[in-house]
């Protein structure tokens, strides 16, 4: 990554934390445990990718940074929820996260469901909250509308479903079958990330296909790189535990196609992310920026 971009995303980082520091709860509010264990997942670590893209599309569309922050903020909250249950020990069971032991080892099961319900019911409160331009086309229930589908049973909950489901099986799932799962329950809300915050920048039906395009093709090809990242590094590197996959007989990129296939798979669907910009010509230059960075990240 070049010292640019690093130095970029830093500072949006921080925008991000500030943020999500004003919309959570402190700590000590009744009951503490709950705010702690909250305010403990969000904080412990993370790329911030989702309210980064977030705000990099309302840039890309015209709009101002401070009104994708709602959003930006919401789709954390979702992201960091659903990874306290991905975590769960009745669903991949792992131990560590963002570098830090998960919500359960640290809390216990009881207070880590919980944890995860009161982030995901949070993100509704902060994205209701979205301070929209005036004049604009689209309703704060729209948005509301637009998280709300995707974080549900027809997406990231169905995907974790699929691919609960999809675990131990003699026979792995065909491509297809694969690329619905990555589809739902990795790519909807990182495209949704990217449409809310081009919402608050009043983006034309348009735009909001054109980012929808890319955030499909960028979500899926950060899943394969999770799937090979999962097989090439180790959890020091990662913050999370590492190998997990092939132990659960997962069917990912990598156990069906191998780790070279996986490889030129990303690359062609970043380059599809890629041609879906091109009618941004040079707004959307840190959207291609991130997206060459996630595909060359090594955790
Ligand atoms: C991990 O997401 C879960 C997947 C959808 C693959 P990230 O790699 O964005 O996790 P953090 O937010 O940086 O911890
Ligand atoms: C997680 O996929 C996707 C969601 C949390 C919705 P993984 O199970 O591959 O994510 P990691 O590898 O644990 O971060
Ligand atoms: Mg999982
Ligand atoms: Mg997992
Ligand atoms: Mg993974």
């Amino acid at each position: 990554m070049s010292d640019d971009l690093s130095a970029h995303l830093k500072s949006r980082c921080k925008i991000v934390d500030e943020a999500l520091n004003r919309f959570l709860p402190i700590a000590q509010t009744r009951p503490a445990t709950i705010h702690d264990a909250m305010r403990y997942s969000i904080f412990a670590g993370g790329k911030r990718l989702r309210p980064i893209l977030c705000l990099e599309a309302a840039e890309a569309c015209g709009g101002d940074l401070q009104k994708a922050l709602a959003p930006g903020a919401a789709v954390e909250c979702i992201h960091t929820y659903s990874l306290i249950h991905d975590d769960l020990p009745c669903m991949d069971d792992d131990d560590l996260r963002r570098g830090q032991p998960t919500s359960h080892v640290k809390y216990g099961e009881g207070i880590a469901v919980l944890a995860g319900d009161a982030l995901l019911t949070i993100a509704f409160e902060i994205l209701a909250g979205t301070d929209l331009p005036a004049p604009c086309r689209y309703a704060t229930g729209d948005l509301v509308k637009e998280l709300a589908v995707t974080a549900g049973s027809r997406h990231l909950v169905g995907g974790q479903v699929l691919d609960l489901e999809g675990e131990g099986k003699d026979v792995k799932l065909t491509p297809a079958e694969l690329k619905y799962i990555h589809l739902s329950k990795t790519a909807a809300l990182l495209t949704s990330s990217i449409r809310l915050g081009a919402m608050t920048a009043d983006a034309t039906p348009k735009q909001l296909e054109a980012l929808s395009e890319f955030g499909t093709n960028l979500g899926l090809a950060f899943q394969v790189i999770d799937d090979i990242l999962d097989v090439t590094q180790s959890a020091d590197k990662l913050g999370k535990s590492a190998g997990k996959d092939a132990a659960t007989d997962k069917s990912t990129y990598p156990a069906l196609f191998g780790l070279e296939k996986s490889r030129t798979e990303a690359a062609k669907l970043t380059a599809k992310a890629h041609e879906a910009l091109e009618s941004f010509g040079r707004k959307a230059d840190q959207l291609r920026r991130i997206a060459d960075y996630l595909l060359d990240r090594d955790y």
